[in-house]
C-alpha cells in the first residue's frame, strides 16, 4: 500500500514536472528593463504601417504567454569610441514560439518573416536601415524571483554562454503582445492563423531593402534628421490594399 502510494505520488510529481517543463506560469507576462520605456506590443511595432516606434529611452522587453508564444523588443544604443557623442541606435522586434526543453533553458524560435531591425548611425550615414531580422535564441537558464528593492517579480535571463541579460521586471500580466501569429504575408501559409494583410497576388514577397530618403513616409513621431524609413516594397502595397474597402 505504502509502495503504491509512493508510486502514485512519484507518478504525479513526474506529471507535474512534465507540465512545468513544458511551460512555466512564473515566466508568463511582459517584462522590461529598468527604464520601463521599451515594452512589447503595439507601442513598439505597428504591423499595419510596418514601422518600429522609437521609445524615449533604451531598454529591452520580453513577453511570454502560457501557451508557448513570445515577443521581444530591443532598443539599444551602440557606443562608437571614434564618435562618443554620436552613438548608433538599433531597434529590433521579433515574435514567435518558445519552448522549455526541461533542462532549465528557453529556446526561442521566431516567425521568420515578421522580425524587423532598424539601425541608425546619424554621424556615419545620413539614413537609417530598415530590414527583416530573424535570430533564433537560446537562453541557457532563467530565474524568476521577487526583486528585493522594488518588491516586484524580476526575470533574470542568461545567454547561451551563461552571461546575464539586464534584469527585467514584470509590467503586465497577461502579457502585452501583438497577435501571436504571422503578421506579414508570405507565399507559405502561417501555421497559427491567416495573415492579417490582404494581398492581391500569390507571389513571393520582395525582401526589405533600404531605399532612398523620402521614398517612404515619415511617421510624425520621428525626428526627420535622425530617422527616416526605408520602403517596404510589397508590404507597403499590401498595407494599402488592407486599408482599402473590400470590393468583393
Ligand atoms: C537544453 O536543451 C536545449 C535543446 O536540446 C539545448 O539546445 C540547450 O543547450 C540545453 N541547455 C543546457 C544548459 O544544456
Amino acid at each position: 500500500m505504502i509502495t503504491s502510494i509512493k508510486t502514485v505520488a512519484a507518478f504525479s510529481l513526474g506529471l507535474a514536472a512534465l507540465v512545468r517543463a513544458q511551460y512555466d506560469t512564473a515566466l508568463v507576462g511582459t517584462w522590461t528593463t529598468k527604464s520601463r520605456k521599451v515594452v512589447t506590443g503595439p507601442g513598439f511595432y505597428d504591423p499595419v504601417a510596418d514601422r518600429l516606434i522609437e521609445p524615449e529611452l533604451t531598454g529591452i522587453s520580453y513577453s511570454f504567454t502560457v501557451d508557448g508564444y513570445y515577443e521581444e523588443a530591443y532598443y539599444r544604443a551602440i557606443a562608437n569610441p571614434a564618435t562618443p557623442h554620436c552613438p548608433s541606435a538599433v531597434m529590433q522586434w521579433q515574435h514567435g514560439t518558445y519552448s522549455l526543453p526541461g533542462n532549465g533553458s528557453i529556446v526561442l524560435e521566431p516567425f521568420a518573416v515578421d522580425g524587423r531591425q532598424l539601425t541608425s548611425a546619424p554621424c556615419s550615414y545620413d539614413r537609417s536601415i530598415y530590414v527583416r531580422y530573424e535570430q533564433a535564441e537560446l537562453f541557457k537558464s532563467y530565474q524568476v524571483s521577487t526583486d528585493k528593492f522594488h518588491n516586484v517579480p524580476r526575470l533574470d535571463l542568461y545567454k547561451f554562454d551563461g552571461s546575464p541579460v539586464q534584469p527585467m521586471y514584470l509590467v503586465a500580466t497577461p502579457p502585452q503582445m501583438l497577435p501571436t501569429q504571422t503578421l506579414n504575408p508570405t507565399s507559405t501559409p502561417s501555421s497559427t492563423g491567416k495573415s492579417r494583410v490582404k494581398r492581391s497576388d500569390g507571389g513571393a514577397q520582395e525582401p526589405l531593402m533600404p531605399m532612398d530618403k523620402g521614398s517612404f513616409f515619415l511617421p510624425k513621431e520621428y525626428n526627420a534628421d535622425h530617422w527616416w524609413w526605408a520602403g517596404v516594397g510589397l508590404t507597403a502595397l499590401g498595407t494599402v490594399l488592407y486599408m482599402l474597402p473590400t470590393s468583393t
